[in-house]
């Protein structure tokens, strides 16, 4: 009835062959009004294009934006707009520039519960950023709760609370990655005296790494939002500093935090020590240079960021996987978006392939049936996983005479999402 507002949600086109087009929703719009519908919100996609329902990082900022606008010149009631408006500056655009009446944020809100309030205090720098990982999502359709890469808080609003420290310690953290800054920023709100010390020259650990491949630059939003954070709170940063026992001891900290992360697994396979043979890291972190055709052993995560950042390079690609698929433990939406991009580039993706020889010129791998397959090659790069790394190993001597935590990485190798969480939940204890 007229004192019952309804908000209907469609999608504005498909983007599928034959699939529902602009025009044709701009029809239905006009059907919904003449029925009494009070507003439109305008989403996109079907179950074939998913990554324009809930889109994943690569997708660009309001790329629903025009969707929305098309749909407005329609009818009179409001549109809304949505799809990655989570960026202050993109959203008031699309208001000042009348592409829609409203804008709606969904990640965004559950990275940041507060985001509108603090874009109205113009405390844009102090939003947790989404970066449009679509963990959450991935949570939700596995039917389990959800959760949040940069929001250690979600679905722990009654648990996890920052409240101010009983006592006033002074923290000692060790590591500027994520779990290490997560850890520094609670800390710090709470009202501790935190030292965070990193030995390379720069915070982020590897969020860097994380955020090489062309389609993940947004993860450096959250490297930027967490330092900005830590400066705030007064955080006594080191760079470039590898403490020893008697140095760290000679600051009388009451709690020592291990945030030190991983180091690439290199398994002792021969060959591994060619000069053909390069890390996952050392190449997206352009320490390295590699040939024209590159063979990547493991299409895990590292394994595809690799391939898609030398794909960008113009090199040509093998990827060997020991699993069925690649991209295990990429969320699902990127995942299939991978396959799709990685086969219109032609890389050749050999799964149920396992390495067993670097030889100069080749890669030398087995198939399910144990037969021998050369790759000939230019380059073998190793994506095999990582390992916890075992620096400041006397932190964890029986007569260390200072209560030390280990976060992140450093227990297991993980996500981002692990390395935040397990850092907020503990500086919330401490
Ligand atoms: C190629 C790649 C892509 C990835 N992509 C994703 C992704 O898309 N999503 C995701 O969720 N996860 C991703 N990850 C995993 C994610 O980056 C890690 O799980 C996360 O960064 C771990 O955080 P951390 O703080 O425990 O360790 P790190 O990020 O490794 O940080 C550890 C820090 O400790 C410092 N350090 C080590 N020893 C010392 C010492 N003695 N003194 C001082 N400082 C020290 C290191 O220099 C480093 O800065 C990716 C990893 C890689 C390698
Ligand atoms: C966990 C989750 C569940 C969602 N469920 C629905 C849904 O049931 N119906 C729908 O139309 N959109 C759904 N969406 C999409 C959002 O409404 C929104 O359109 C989308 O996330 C893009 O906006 P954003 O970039 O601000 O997140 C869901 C999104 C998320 C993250
Ligand atoms: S899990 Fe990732 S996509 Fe979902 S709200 Fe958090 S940062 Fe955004």
């Amino acid at each position: 009835g007229g004192d019952f507002p309804i908000q209907v949600r469609l999608s504005g086109q498909e983007y599928v062959p034959d699939g529902l087009t602009l025009a044709e929703t701009r029809e239905i719009a006009r059907c919904l009004e003449r029925a009494g519908v009070s507003a439109i919100s305008v989403s996109a996609g079907n179950w074939q294009t998913l990554h324009y329902i809930m889109a994943p990082m690569f997708m660009p900022k309001g790329y629903l934006v025009e969707d929305a606008a098309a749909i407005k010149s329609a009818v009179r009631i409001p549109i809304i707009a949505v799809g990655r408006l989570h960026d202050v500056e993109v959203a008031e655009r699309v208001l000042q520039e009348g592409k829609a009446d409203l804008i709606a944020v969904g990640r965004g809100l559950i990275a940041d519960p507060e985001w509108a309030k603090k874009a109205i205090e113009n405390r844009v720098e102090d939003i947790r950023p989404c970066i449009s990982c679509n963990y959450c999502v991935d949570f939700v359709s596995r039917a389990l709760e959800a959760r949040c890469t940069v929001n250690a808080e979600l679905g722990e609003e009654f648990i996890f609370q920052i409240r101010p420290a009983r006592q006033r310690k002074r923290i000692l953290i060790i590591g500027g990655g994520p779990a290490g800054l997560e850890a520094a920023r609670v800390t710090a709100e709470r009202g501790h005296e935190v030292w965070l010390f990193e030995k390379e020259g720069r915070l982020g650990g590897k969020l860097h790494v994380s955020a090489a491949a062309p389609s993940k630059t947004e993860i450096h939003r959250f490297t930027t939002y967490l330092t900005r954070q830590i400066e705030k709170h007064r955080v006594r940063v080191e760079l470039g500093v590898t403490l020893g026992r008697e140095e760290l001891l000679a600051l009388h900290p009451d709690v020592v935090i291990l945030a030190t992360g991983s180091v690439p697994a290199i398994p002792p396979l021969p060959g591994v020590d060619l000069p053909m043979v390069a890390v996952a890291e050392d190449v997206l972190l352009d320490r390295v240079s590699v040939g024209p055709h590159v063979v990547i052993v493991g299409g895990g995560g590292t394994g595809c960021d690799v391939a898609e950042y030398l794909l960008h390079r113009g090199h040509e690609i093998t990827i060997l996987e020991l699993l069925s698929h690649i991209g295990r433990g990429v969320e699902a939406i990127t995942r299939r978006w991978l396959y799709y991009e990685f086969k219109k580039a032609g890389v050749q993706l050999l799964m149920r392939h396992r390495i067993a020889r670097i030889e100069e010129g080749r890669a030398v791998a087995l198939d399910e049936r144990d037969q021998e397959v050369i790759l000939p090659c230019d380059s073998v790069v190793l994506a095999m996983g990582y390992r916890p790394s075992d620096e400041m190993a006397f932190c964890l001597e029986e007569d260390f005479p200072v209560p030390v935590y280990r976060i992140g990485d450093c227990v297991r190798p993980g996500t981002i999402l692990d390395a935040v969480t397990q850092g907020a939940h503990l500086a919330a204890k401490l």
